[in-house]
């Protein structure tokens, strides 16, 4: 590496220049007006954990892509990789004095050893909302519900993305009704589906020890796929173990609750869907645009807080910013974002620079946000200064002005002048 040149950011990192930066901070807007609207309190936590949290919660697949290394104590500790194990530990030990069932929300910065790609990237941002501690079939309704409304209101519609549904336990009875064979295996094959080709994934099931048969029935399961009171009219037919029962059960429940938000008609019932994580044991979901170019929007499910004693009911989901930000950009759905520079103050000369700073100042404490050239510019460049940053107003000062103690304010937009007293700042109407 050329040693008169920076060394180049870590791979699946980004740098964000204030243009990249306002569109995250417009996702991060989103994600918090809507959880806030469902009634979710903000919450943080720290970004270094220890390798156990994850590496005994998460399940392979994650524990696989930790950012890990050896503190100066010999301590094995890693960047967060996801939230729910933090999540979890935060409510066994807050446990008593909290008024349940808690609704949490977080939008951190996540790390996690991957290869980067269009939508997966090693450092992103996640919002994780969380409802802990009760809730049941109506807290599962409730967080798929606020997650499909953040899509609404990011100006997805119905035709743009699909709320996919499913629920571990009857996707495990069913497994179990074709096979004796490891269903956490076969789990981890029907995961890879979208992303293996189907001769893959029957040679990965062969491989695992199905017979032919047996592949082909799994196979018409991972197959299963569309509108929610179809398919479960479809799997009541069927004559099903007690798992796969119980399963369906809680999933048409979940599917009557999500009539009612009037948002069914945004979901689908997917078999495949499984998620990768190891602590999901009830309805599981994604989100995914509608004609499936991109990885997952969102995806969530109900756990249990998976600590000793016994273990709360939960339910929530993650959405990143990357898969979101990808979508918004290439369906033109970020908003215009304006300069957030009110005014800039312009001298007409050199002289007159303290009184520039001290109408900067009188600006300022009146709330608006402004500018002034650092440097000694001549007035013209000033003036271009203003525009190229957006401003949407200037105001010029010169010789003369000092003397009568006014200043002139320039609409940028308009073009419209106003000369106006200095002390009369505060009170113009700058809109
Ligand atoms: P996850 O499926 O690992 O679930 O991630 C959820 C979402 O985070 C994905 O749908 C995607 O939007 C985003 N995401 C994941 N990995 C990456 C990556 N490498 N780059 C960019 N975005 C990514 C979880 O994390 C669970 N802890 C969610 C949860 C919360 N379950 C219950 N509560």
């Amino acid at each position: 590496m050329d040693s008169k040149s920076p060394p180049p950011a870590v791979r699946g990192t980004r740098d964000f220049l204030p243009k990249d930066w306002k569109r995250i901070q417009y996702i991060f807007s989103v994600w918090r007006k809507v959880a806030k609207l469902y009634g979710f309190e903000e919450i943080e936590m720290p970004v270094l954990e220890r390798y156990e949290l994850f590496a005994q919660k998460s399940g392979e697949e994650l524990s696989q892509q930790l950012f890990n290394f050896l503190d100066k104590s010999n301590r094995r500790l890693c960047l967060r990789a996801e939230t729910t194990p933090i999540i979890a530990r935060m409510y066994i030990e807050n446990e008593r004095g909290l008024v349940k069932p808690l609704k949490w929300f977080c939008m951190s910065r996540l790390f996690r050893y991957e290869t980067p790609q269009k939508g997966r990237l090693r450092e992103f941002f996640q919002l994780n909302v969380d409802i802990l501690g009760g809730g049941g079939n109506h807290a599962t309704a409730e967080v798929i519900a606020c997650g499909i409304d953040i899509c609404r209101e990011f100006g997805l519609m119905f035709k743009d993305f699909a709320m996919l549904l499913n629920h571990r336990k009857l996707l495990e009875g069913l497994i179990r009704q074709i096979t004796d064979i490891d269903v956490l295996q076969i789990f981890n094959i029907v995961d890879k589906r979208s992303k293996i080709s189907p001769e893959e994934f029957r040679e990965s099931l062969l491989e695992l020890g199905l017979s032919k048969s047996e592949i082909e029935q799994i196979k018409a399961l991972a197959d299963t796929k569309g509108a929610p009171i179809a398919i479960l009219e479809q799997l009541k037919e069927k004559d099903l173990n007690e798992m796969a029962s119980e399963g369906l059960e809680e999933l048409r429940e979940t599917c009557e609750i999500l009539r009612e938000y009037g948002i069914l008609d945004y979901c689908l019932i997917d078999l495949s869907i499984v998620r990768g994580l190891a602590y999901y044991v009830g309805v599981v979901f994604e989100v995914f645009d509608i004609l499936g170019e991109f990885r997952s929007v969102l995806g969530g499910g109900v756990y249990t807080t998976m600590y000793g004693g016994k273990p709360a009911p939960a339910v929530g989901f993650g959405f990143g910013d990357a898969v979101i930000g990808v979508i918004l950009d290439e369906k033109q759905l970020y908003p215009l974002f304006e300069s957030e520079l009110d005014v800039y103050v312009t001298l007409i000369d050199s002289s007159v620079r303290s009184v520039g700073l001290r109408v900067l100042s009188q600006l300022r404490k009146a709330g608006l946000n402004a500018d002034i050239d650092l440097g000694a510019r001549k007035f013209r460049k000033q003036l271009q200064q203003a525009d190229k940053r957006g401003a949407r107003f200037a105001i010029i000062i010169g010789p003369q002005d000092v003397e009568t103690g006014v200043v002139t304010i320039k609409n940028l937009r308009s073009g419209d002048q106003k000369t106006i007293p200095q002390d009369q700042l505060a009170s113009f109407e700058w809109n």
